[in-house]
């Protein structure tokens, strides 16, 4: 097992990052479920971890009508309830005391005049311009409406500080649409500007696979075609829709996860070595990479890719309903809550090794993996010793729960003969660092505000990433006949995602 060797001197992370200046921060959305469970509990604790500037000011948008007493309130009560830390009565009374609330809708002019009010009030009170991060936590519908609005009141713009503009997913919901909102918003905003969320890059585990790869000298030599066989990577969950009709219904399992967070994960263990963790430099190889995946040609999806529907089952001791009884759900829907892809990455280092990818509602457990599998040793000399069980070495990096690394390897059974079995060695975070780590909106939200992009998606990175899922949207989408295979609620998924696997290859138990 592998602890930290010397915790009083964690690397340097931090000692050179861009300061957080005097920040004013504005959620769009306000009073919605991601800013009740993430964004708001996300401010408390680097409020409370002393990481928000001294002058932090925060005004929600939202449609409700309500003084700002009231989304005060709201907003104690989000933290109590879902901060990871119980909150300090006065970190908290210190955050929240003097937050705004602007009533309104999102294409009202006087939405964006009363938030101008505000804002000014703010930099007088401060004597000095705050940096302005907006924050668009709203159906996606209205991401081009506030960009828009925010331009033409003159907000996409300060004389002295920095305005940021940070996007929630989805970012489109295809190619074209991907397209046009880059379009939408890059004509008022620069690039630089813009920070678009993908919240598994703010993920510990996430990150700490470039520190694999790039800090340790041990694993470069392997990692490639020579000597990886494949890799799967999962993002299996314990949950169904929920109350998401609205939003799945139009969006299903490969826009939900595998177009953002799945293919990061892909994109991050395959692509080159940045020259620095900076951001254009870490963006330039993710797009390199993900350029180099060729998208499927449409007759082509159906070996491919495969999609499927929970049926009712038991998820953790509970019967939950297959996905055509959840509220809001149409009853001859076709969206997918499970999707599975096999993915190449046509380039010198990937050729001919097979990524293949799985997500899902309602399995069996929640886990998020990659396991990358290394080709078996060119001749086995134990064979004649009876030697069980061998296998080839895979390293498994799980990004949630039970976050970590494991090394498969074979080792001798003790005894007279030399009989070998599969072992693990491991590193997990909750032992090696005894600390909790931060939620991934904590990460961002302070790196948005300091105008640090390296862990946000690029406009060229969303759109290449949209080219490889578009295809296979659009051959599920036009077949309209051929039966979607439906899973048991707390299964691992369908049988037929086997058929996606080359040769004898399993999906790793779920
Ligand atoms: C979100 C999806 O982006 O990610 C949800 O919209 C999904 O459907 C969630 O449940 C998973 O995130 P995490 O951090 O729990 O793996």
């Amino acid at each position: 097992m592998a602890t930290a060797v010397d915790t009083e001197n964690p690397l340097v992370e931090g000692l050179e990052r861009l300061p957080v200046h005097p920040t004013a921060l504005v959620i769009f959305g306000g009073t919605g479920d991601l800013a009740h469970r993430k964004l708001l509990p996300a401010l408390y604790n680097l409020a409370h971890e002393g990481a928000l500037p001294e002058r932090f000011e925060l005004i929600g948008v939202a449609r409700r009508d309500q003084p700002d007493e009231d989304f005060q309130g709201m907003a104690r009560q989000s933290i109590q309830r879902f901060s990871r830390t119980k909150p300090d009565p006065d970190v908290l009374e210190g955050l929240i005391n003097d937050t705004r609330y602007v009533p309104g809708a999102f294409d009202d002019d006087n939405v964006y005049a009363q938030l101008i009010r505000t804002l000014d009030e703010f930099d007088e009170r401060a004597g000095e311009q705050l940096d302005r991060v907006f924050y668009l936590s709203t159906a996606p519908q209205f991401f081009p409406v506030i960009a828009g609005k925010l331009g033409a009141a003159g907000l996409n713009r300060c004389e002295t500080a920095h305005t940021r503009i940070v996007i929630e997913k989805p970012f489109g919901y295809d190619l074209e649409s991907a397209r046009r909102l880059n379009a939408e918003v890059l004509s008022v905003f620069d690039e630089s500007q813009v920070f678009r969320i993908d919240h598994y890059l703010g993920k510990e585990t996430v990150q700490n696979l470039m520190a694999l790869r790039f800090a340790n000298a041990l694993f470069e030599p392997v990692w490639n075609r020579n000597f990886i066989d494949n890799v799967q990577i999962t993002a299996a969950e314990d949950i169904g829709i929920g109350g998401r009709a609205g939003y799945y219904e139009g969006a299903g399992a490969l826009r939900d996860l595998v177009q953002n967070h799945m293919m990061q994960l892909l994109a991050l263990l395959t692509m080159e070595p940045p020259t620095a963790f900076e951001a254009n430099r870490l963006r330039d190889e993710k797009l390199k990479v993900l350029e180099a995946i060729v998208p499927p040609a449409i007759a082509d999806v159906p070996s491919m890719a495969l999609r499927a529907q929970y049926g009712p089952g038991v998820v953790g001791g509970h019967r939950v309903p297959g996905y055509h009884e959840e509220e809001g759900v149409a009853p001859d829907s076709r969206t997918e809550t499970y999707a599975a892809l096999r993915l190449h990455v046509s380039n010198w280092r990937w050729s001919g090794v097979p990524f293949y990818l799985r997500t899902g509602k309602n399995l069996a457990r929640k886990v998020t993996e990659i396991a990358v599998t290394l080709k078996p040793v060119p001749h086995l000399a134990f064979q004649s010793q009876g030697s069980v069980g061998v296998q080839a070495n895979q390293i498994i990096l799980t990004v949630q729960p039970d976050e970590g690394v494991t090394v498969s390897l074979g080792a001798k059974i003790p005894g007279p003969r030399v009989r070998i079995r599969p072992v693990n060695m491991e590193f997990r975070y909750g032992t090696s660092f005894l600390s909790e780590s931060p939620e991934a909106y904590e990460r961002l939200i302070l790196d948005a505000m300091r105008g640090d992009a390296t862990l946000f998606t690029r406009n060229d990175e969303i759109e290449a990433l949209w080219g490889i899922i578009d295809p296979i949207l659009t051959a599920w989408h036009e077949d309209t006949t051929s039966l979607i295979p439906e899973y048991e609620s707390g299964s691992a998924g369908p049988a037929e995602a086997d058929q996606l696997l080359d040769g004898d290859r399993k999906w790793r138990r779920l």
